[in-house]
């Protein structure tokens, strides 16, 4: 039976170091600040921007949230986001995504102060990330190596294999899997004998975004299994991309849904924005 990684516990770890780090900076006359701009009224993007709000407020960062209509225009959007690069009590700047149709969510990335990118999704940052020389990690694949770090699983020399190649998560994964020594693969929606590859992971993250995709036969005898879904199932309950019941009895560890990757993910957030005010205060 596989150990539960516990998020919940290791994120109130990641929050409390925020927390005081945040006390220290303010002993130094730096408050962290982040601003957090949602566009139009998408149920799951307002519940994630509260959770987001209260962790700041939870940690003494000072925050400033942009709600802002559904038929806001690009250069509306793009003149908040420069407003946004040029205020000094502003250290973060996250577009929540996904914007509505009809704004172009790449320009508006780039748009963002490389410095106040705590998301690290600005080409800049991606570049960054990829020479293994940089500031910022997009908040999930570093929670993830957060978790892995807590529950002391080395990744050196491991086979660690990911499914999903999006910008946010699978692409980063593999890339900071390969930083710490892994060998690594990426599966994706044409990878051909998904199973055949799943099963020979050591270490599994699945980013599939489908609720019981990764079942016990895709799953090596005590492999780490990271599940990084966040679906509903058949009856609206949240659930990830495992088959929890299943691959718990196969696996050495396992992340469950809720309460696995997810709470790690806004810490990480927290963290970036307390690294942004330092970078931008010379204090890095
Ligand atoms: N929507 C879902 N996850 C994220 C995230 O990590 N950052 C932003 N900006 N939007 C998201």
């Amino acid at each position: 039976m596989a150990v539960r990684i516990d998020g919940k516990a290791v994120s109130a770890k990641v929050r409390e170091q925020v927390a005081q780090e945040v006390a220290s900076l303010k002993a130094q006359g730096v408050c962290p600040g982040l601003a957090v701009i949602i566009v139009g009224d998408d149920p799951a993007s307002k519940i994630y921007v509260n959770n987001k709000k209260k962790a700041c407020q939870a940690t003494g960062i000072y925050s400033e949230e942009y709600a802002l209509p559904g038929d806001t225009s690009q250069k509306e959007l793009l003149d908040l986001v420069a407003d946004l690069n040029h205020k000094e009590d502003i250290h973060g700047i996250l577009v929540q995504s996904p914007l509505p149709k009809g704004l172009d969510e790449k320009a508006v990335v780039e748009a963002i102060d490389p410095q106040k990118d705590v998301d690290a999704f600005h080409a800049y940052n991606v570049g960054k990330i990829m020479i293994g020389d940089y500031h910022f990690l997009p908040c999930t694949p570093a929670g993830i190596m957060e978790l892995l770090k807590a529950y002391d699983i080395a990744v050196e020399g491991k086979q660690c294999v990911v499914i999903g190649r999006s910008n946010i998560v699978g692409k980063p994964m593999a890339m900071l899997l390969l930083h710490q020594n892994g060998t690594v693969t990426v599966c994706h929606s044409r990878t051909k004998n998904l199973a055949e590859i799943t099963r020979q992971g050591d270490i599994l993250v699945s980013a599939a975004g489908k609720s019981h995709f990764v079942t016990a036969d895709m799953v090596k005898p005590g492999a780490v299994v990271i599940d990084v879904g966040m679906n509903r199932d058949e009856n609206g309950k949240l659930c990830g991309d495992v088959d929890f019941d299943g691959v718990e009895l196969v696996a050495s560890y396992i992340t469950p849904v809720p309460g696995g990757v997810g709470p790690m993910t806004i810490a990480m957030l927290l963290k970036n924005t307390v690294t942004a005010a330092k970078l931008q205060n010379d204090l890095l």
